[in-house]
């Protein structure tokens, strides 16, 4: 297959890149390097043949046009986006931009596209989405795709318009598109703003590990190469039209997160007190969903997918990644300030 990828220099996009030209596909990575868009994720892909990359905003609507109608590709797997909760509540605009016009820009172009080719029925446009469009959980239950959307942050509510716009251009035009809702990804390569990687890079630098509120909010963690192999089977065997949600069934605490990672940092880079001891409670994210969990039921019993890799694998992985990839992450540490991080600066 000839697939586009959009967002594949960021951490599950690069991620997708890389399984998917492993598999013999052609790759056309499109991103704009924002950020979180980062060479070192894709230098490894650039001498290999079935690989092609284009450096391009989605809200470029000529841009788009021009890359589509070059490649001519059997798919689109939609990942670029503004990913991240907290700068949505700093600052929403880019969210608004990138992931609700940038994605009406990309439909826009994909019909055109598509309808030029003479509707093939195999095209696929899939958007990889979150499972924070739900909203949020009480102690119980779990979200299947029947769930309403009632999305709580800038970022969730951005990806849940995206989410409404492939489902209308399905309705509307028949474009053969594919949503999936997926958990809390963790892995390597992952964007140092966020939960795991804060907690492993602030444990060793010395620094303050910042849990919001009272730790309590859980969050349903996935591997990486686990949404990745999801992303792919459902790009493969979706039925058109259709979403799939995708969780670890791995539930934990904030806080269980945090402890579990400074357990595993006393045992690979044992120091004179328990890494533990650095965990600070800092004020709350504002509209903080108490509690996601997703049932993968349907993907599971429709494609044959199952996640792989347990939480503890896959924390043990992921630290060790970045306690031996630290010229990775080091150079990204002036794109954020930790000072400056929600609920830290209070
Ligand atoms: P990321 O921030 O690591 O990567 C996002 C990528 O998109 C970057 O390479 C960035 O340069 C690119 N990008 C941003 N704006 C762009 C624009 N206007 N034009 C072109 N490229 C642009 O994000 P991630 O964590 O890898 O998430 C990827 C996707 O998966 C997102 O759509 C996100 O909503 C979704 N998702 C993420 C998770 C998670 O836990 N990280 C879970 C479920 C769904
Ligand atoms: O659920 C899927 C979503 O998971 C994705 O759609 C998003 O792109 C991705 O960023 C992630 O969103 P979260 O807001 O859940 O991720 P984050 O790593 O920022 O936070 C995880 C939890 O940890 C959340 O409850 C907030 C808390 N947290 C986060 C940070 C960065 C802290 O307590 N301290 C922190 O320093």
């Amino acid at each position: 297959m000839k697939i586009l990828i959009t967002g594949g220099a960021g951490f599950i996009g690069s991620a997708v890149v890389h399984a998917a030209v492993s598999k013999g596909n052609f790759v056309i990575n499109l991103d704009a390097l924002k950020y979180s868009g980062y060479l070192k994720n894709i230098e490894k892909f650039e001498k290999m043949p079935n690989y092609s990359f284009e450096r391009a905003d989605i809200c470029d609507l000529s841009e788009m046009r021009r890359i589509i109608f070059k490649y001519e590709p059997d798919a689109i797997m939609h990942l670029a986006a503004e990913s991240h909760v907290d700068r949505s509540i700093d600052g929403p605009e880019p969210f608004i931009k990138t992931n609700v016009n940038g994605t009406f820009n990309l439909l826009e172009v994909a019909k055109e596209y598509w309808i030029s080719k003479g509707r093939p029925s195999e095209f696929r446009f899939h958007h990889v989405s979150t499972d924070e469009v739900y909203g949020s959980l009480g102690s119980t239950g779990k979200f299947t795709e029947l769930n309403p959307y009632a999305p709580n942050s800038p970022y969730s509510a951005s990806k849940a318009a995206g989410d409404h716009l492939v489902r209308a251009w399905f309705a509307t035009y028949d474009l053969p598109v594919l949503i999936t809702n997926c958990s809390n990804n963790y892995g390597n390569n992952q964007f140092p703003e966020k939960l795991i990687p804060t907690i492993i890079i602030n444990a060793i630098s010395g620094n303050s590990i910042p849990i919001y509120g009272s730790g309590a909010n859980v969050r349903d963690w996935l591997f990486v190469s686990d949404h990745v192999e999801a992303l792919l089977c459902v790009l493969n065997t979706g039925k058109p039209g259709r979403t799939y949600n995708i969780g670890g069934d791995s539930e934990y605490t904030n806080l269980e997160i945090a402890l579990k990672s400074c357990e595993i940092l006393d045992r690979l880079l044992p120091s004179e007190q328990t890494y533990s001891k650095q965990i600070v409670f800092v004020e709350d994210r504002p509209g903080h969903d108490i509690r996601y969990a997703v049932d993968s039921t349907r993907i599971q019993t429709e494609l044959g997918w199952k996640p792989k890799v347990s939480l503890d694998e896959g924390l043990q992985f992921t630290i060790k990644w970045y306690l031996e990839n630290k010229d990775w992450w080091r150079p990204l540490q002036k794109n954020y300030s930790v000072k400056n991080r929600l609920g830290v600066n209070k």
